[in-house]
């Protein structure tokens, strides 16, 4: 778990450089995305509970990535995260039981970002100076199911009902 992003930094990466850049980029987050902002005076406990993100992350770091993936992903918390069976809020609903592993999405997470922090160290920083890791929103784009790329018109090779004409062909 060390090697969080580990080829943005020269030399050894610490965990705690890896969670000043998880809050760094969780700073960078559009504001369009921040609806979901924590009112003031609000806690974030350490998690108890993390088998893929630095072990050391702070209460307040996981929430601040988080709220990344959820805007990543255009979706809410509970995506993810199931509702707690005890604890309810001043208006009666159930709170979320942010550590409890009982959503199968929670698991896809976890493989996503796994692979996520693979294709950066692995390929991404191979690439001679490259400094744009891929994020969850690379390939999500504010959708749970990433939209295929269509070509547009004008970029459409010519040929017949849009296949591709021979002389568009690699050679
Ligand atoms: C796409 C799925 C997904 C969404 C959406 C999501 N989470 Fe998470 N969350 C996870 C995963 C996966 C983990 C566990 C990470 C690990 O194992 O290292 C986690 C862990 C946490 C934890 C730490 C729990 C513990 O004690 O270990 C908190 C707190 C949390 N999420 C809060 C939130 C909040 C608040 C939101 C909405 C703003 C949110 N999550 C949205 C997937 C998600
Ligand atoms: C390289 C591209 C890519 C990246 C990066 C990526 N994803 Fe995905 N993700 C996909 C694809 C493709 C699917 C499969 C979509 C489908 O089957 O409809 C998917 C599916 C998912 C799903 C399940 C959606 C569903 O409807 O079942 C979740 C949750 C998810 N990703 C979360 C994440 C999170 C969180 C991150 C960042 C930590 C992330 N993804 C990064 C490409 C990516």
């Amino acid at each position: 778990m060390g090697t969080l992003f580990e080829p943005f930094f020269a030399g050894a990466v610490t965990l705690a450089a890896a969670a000043a850049l998880i809050a760094a980029m969780a700073a960078q987050a559009p504001q369009s995305t921040t609806g979901t902002s924590p009112a003031p005076g609000r806690t974030f406990p350490a998690p108890t509970n993390l088998k893929v993100l630095p072990m050391d992350l702070t209460g307040q770091q996981v929430n601040a990535l988080m709220e990344q993936w959820q805007a990543a992903l255009g979706t809410r918390c509970s995506l993810c995260h199931a509702k707690d069976r005890e604890k309810t809020d001043a208006g009666g609903e159930p709170l979320l039981d942010f550590a409890a592993d009982s959503k199968p999405l929670k698991g896809v997470a976890r493989i996503m970002f796994q692979m996520t922090e693979e294709i950066n160290t692995r390929y991404v920083s191979r690439i001679d100076g490259s400094g744009v890791p891929v994020t969850c929103g690379t390939c999500h784009g504010g959708h749970l199911s990433p939209d295929p790329f269509v070509l547009p018109d004008d970029r459409k090779p010519t040929g017949a009902q849009g296949q591709p004409a021979e002389s568009a062909q690699p050679q």
